[in-house]
């Protein structure tokens, strides 16, 4: 066997015959580190040699049917936002990271898990970034005080393996990936190789001896798992912590699931007391839109596979130019020109005369048509001066002869509004004929308006018409 090296970025993990200075897929500079690949040789029976040179001389594979399983054990955490993400809990000798931002909240999350858990399960907490006095300090403050959550200080992989030999834990938390190194590399401890190196040997203690393992990970800049996107092929689950700085609202997605669906998010609040569930999330939402105020509506966008609600307010009023002034924050001006002329052409509405500011709160930039129905009835519910039902969301995009057309990933957007909330969901009748079934199935008591046009669309969200 042939023995070369290949060369491999350590931010996105492109790999090249040569080395460069600067990476050519990601542009990132001094990221290239060399490694070595054994060529893989081909089967014998593939270069025509016999079957009875085959490194085993006995079936090994079986058919699916003839495979037992235990139903996938789940152990449920207590904290109820973090088990529905996960699906229902953490599956048994399951693999997952949890990443998110520096000082988003990982480690105290993390902690307060082991604190519910502590009870019942025995827990290895391996902390590479904090010593065990300051873990217990944080621990001190968040209430967490068990006799089985073991804290060991380490950041050699073989250590690690070799100390949860002896204690057999039912959970190992490592805190964080970027922090340990295996001694076969000589490279850098959160570099491509390390990472990968360490990430499979804890995935193959998970898997002999179904201990759990939880990895946190932190993420560069860029949102990417910093150093390898690797990482998240080769985990079970990965679950992404984020929030805004200027909040203290922090939100858990699940960005891949083996053992369950992607579409759960979690809703945390952080306090003195560390990391509270948000338990009416819709309240979280609404908390500061302006009640009984016209020009407002809800919209949904994807924001990759997640879908997100947002608010979109318009004020209309009379203009004192010649030429009326159209104002957008968040959502694309050509945008904003087009379903303003589809509005007067379509509806008549007089907007000419009328000076237009559009804001999307929150800061939110909308690059998706799946928002012109909202945005629209915000429009027309400043103009006319209507109030739009706080539990209203509209999706659809809005085509030239004012009818709505279908959007995608429908569900998942119908399921995120009615888990915060919403009754009143108004969709394209192109996408509630196409998915009638499974939109009946998860609607709830919420009402699903199906519409062709804008002017279907009035009359749901309660126009009088008094044009
Ligand atoms: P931490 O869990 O250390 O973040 P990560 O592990 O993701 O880097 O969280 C640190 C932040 O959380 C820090 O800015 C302070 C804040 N915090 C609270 O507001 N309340 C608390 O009870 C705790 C423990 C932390
Ligand atoms: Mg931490």
């Amino acid at each position: 066997m042939k023995s070369k090296t290949e060369f491999v970025c350590v931010e996105c993990g492109n790999v090249t015959s040569k080395w460069f200075g600067k990476c050519q897929a990601c542009g990132t500079w001094n990221s290239i580190e060399e490694r070595a690949v054994t060529a893989v040789s081909t089967p014998a029976f593939a270069r025509g040699a016999s079957f009875t040179n085959a490194p085993h001389s006995q079936q090994i594979s079986r058919p699916i049917a003839e495979i037992s399983y235990d139903d996938s054990e789940r152990i449920k955490t207590g904290m109820n936002e973090f088990d529905r993400v996960l699906g229902g809990g953490i599956v048994e000798g399951s693999v997952t990271l949890l990443s998110g931002e520096p000082g988003v909240g990982k480690s105290t999350i993390l902690l307060q898990i082991c604190g519910l858990l502590g009870d019942n399960k025995k827990l290895l907490y391996v902390t590479g970034e904090e010593s065990p006095s300051q873990i217990k300090l944080r621990a001190k403050r968040l209430g967490v005080d068990s006799e089985k959550i073991l804290i060991y200080s380490e950041t050699d992989i073989n250590e690690i393996i070799g100390e949860a030999d002896i204690v057999k834990p039912d959970i190992i938390v490592i805190d964080s990936i970027q922090t340990l190194t295996d001694e076969s590399s000589s490279s850098a401890p959160g570099s491509i190789t390390q990472v990968r190196t360490t990430t499979s040997k804890l995935i193959k203690l998970a898997k002999s001896a179904s201990i759990s393992v939880i990895i946190v990970g932190h993420v560069n800049k860029d949102g990417g798992i910093a150093g390898p996107k690797v990482l998240e092929h080769m985990v079970d689950t990965v679950l992404y912590f984020d929030g805004e700085r200027q909040y203290s609202y922090r939100t858990l997605r699940a960005v891949k699931n083996r053992f369950g669906s992607t579409n759960e998010i979690g809703l945390f609040e952080m306090d003195s007391e560390g990391l509270c569930e948000v338990e009416n999330p819709s309240e979280y939402l609404l908390s500061q839109r302006p009640t009984n105020a016209s020009g407002n509506c809800t919209l949904c966008l994807m924001e990759g596979t997640r879908p997100i609600l947002a608010e979109v307010q318009a004020l209309v009023s009379k203009t004192s130019y010649p030429v009326p002034k159209r104002t957008s924050t968040g959502l694309d001006y050509n945008r904003l020109s087009l379903l303003t002329a589809v509005l007067e052409k379509r509806i008549g509405l007089n907007l000419s005369s009328c000076d237009i500011f559009i804001n999307i709160v929150g800061g939110l930039k909308i690059d998706e048509p799946a928002s012109d129905l909202a945005t629209c009835i915000a429009i027309i519910s400043g103009y006319r001066d209507i109030v739009v039902d706080d539990k209203l969301i509209a999706m659809g995009e809005v085509g030239l002869s004012g009818e709505c057309r279908a959007v995608g990933n429908i569900e998942q957007r119908v399921k995120e509004a009615i888990r915060l909330g919403f009754t009143t969901i108004i969709i394209p009748m192109r996408n509630y004929e196409r998915s009638k079934q499974k939109l009946d199935q998860i609607k709830g008591n919420a009402n699903i308006m199906p519409v062709r046009n804008l002017i279907d669309c009035i009359k749901v969200f309660g126009s009088k018409n008094n044009e």
